[in-house]
């Protein structure tokens, strides 16, 4: 295990991940009854930017950076910069703190949601672990994810949010990981589950698209964001969230966000987006 995602926190494509995670957790919201928040692939909770390792790659000034020197945001990319505020109690400028998922996550639960983080990396847990020391209504777990999604579900709520975030350090986990999700379907098929994946090139996508369909006999909704053309195999162009079972509006919601994001985080106005069903 190789990957660290001190490089990249705050990078587009955490900037994309985690304002759709606002919207599904807006929708989870609608309803008073409890959910569970379910993270396979957790990180470290939240990044400090001045760090050496983000200093070194500056992915975060091409993402949050962008988003922040931007007026008049729409209202959902609103309540992710009052989420990165919240992290930041000295201030944002200059931005010092970013948070991952498990912190936007946890901003977001009502008194009545739980949260379970899984991480495998050994020097990442234990800093995972500390961010949500006192915080009894998130359990960390120093696991595999992928076990995680047999060991946790189905929720006993009978309602969750399971966001799968791997690192896609294996060959073909691309594909794996969509087997892996409809397993994990058959244990909760009412989850609202939402997996993130890189776009390199085009092809490569429309096949995994295939794969998920013939696999997935649930809706899937599907949201891309790319800032480069997607035809380099070896550089990160974009990124896509394949959610299944998708709250009610949900789609509304990412499509009314989904031109701005673009516009701000695109490269010289390369790049697409897209917001369909498959
Ligand atoms: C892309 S990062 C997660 C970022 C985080 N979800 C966020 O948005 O802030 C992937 C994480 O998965 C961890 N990881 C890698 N393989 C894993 C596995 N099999 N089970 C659980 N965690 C794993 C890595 O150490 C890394 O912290």
């Amino acid at each position: 295990m190789n990957y660290r995602h001190s490089y990249h926190a705050g990078n587009f494509a955490d900037v994309f991940k985690h304002i759709i995670l606002i919207a599904v957790s807006n929708a989870l919201a609608r309803k008073e009854s409890p959910y569970c928040y379910l993270d396979t692939h957790a990180g470290i909770g939240y990044y400090d930017l001045l760090s050496n390792s983000a200093q070194k790659s500056k992915e975060y000034v091409n993402g949050i950076l962008k988003i922040m020197n931007e007026p008049n945001p729409p209202k959902l990319v609103q309540q992710y910069i009052d989420c990165i505020k919240a992290i930041n109690p000295d201030g944002i400028d200059p931005l010092r703190y970013y948070p991952g998922s498990p912190y936007i996550a946890r901003h977001f639960l009502r008194a009545q949601d739980r949260a379970v983080l899984t991480e495998l990396h050994d020097d990442d847990y234990p800093i995972l672990k500390d961010t949500f020391h006192h915080d009894k209504q998130v359990a960390v777990h120093h696991q595999d994810g992928y076990q995680a999604l047999k060991a946790f579900l189905p929720p006993k709520e009978r309602r969750g949010f399971i966001l799968i975030d791997p690192p896609y350090e294996v060959q073909d986990e691309l594909m794996q990981v969509g087997s892996k999700m409809a397993t994990a379907l058959a244990r909760f098929e009412t989850g609202v589950f939402m997996l993130w994946y890189p776009i390199k090139e085009r092809r490569a996508i429309d096949r995994f698209h295939h794969s998920l369909k013939d696999k997935i006999k649930r809706p899937i909704l599907i949201a891309e964001l790319s800032v480069h053309p997607e035809n380099v195999p070896t550089h990160l162009n974009g990124s896509g969230l394949a959610i299944v079972n998708p709250p009610w509006q949900l789609d509304k919601a990412i499509a009314e966000v989904l031109p701005w994001l673009w516009r701000v985080l695109s490269e010289n106005k390369q790049g697409r987006h897209e917001i369909k069903t498959l």
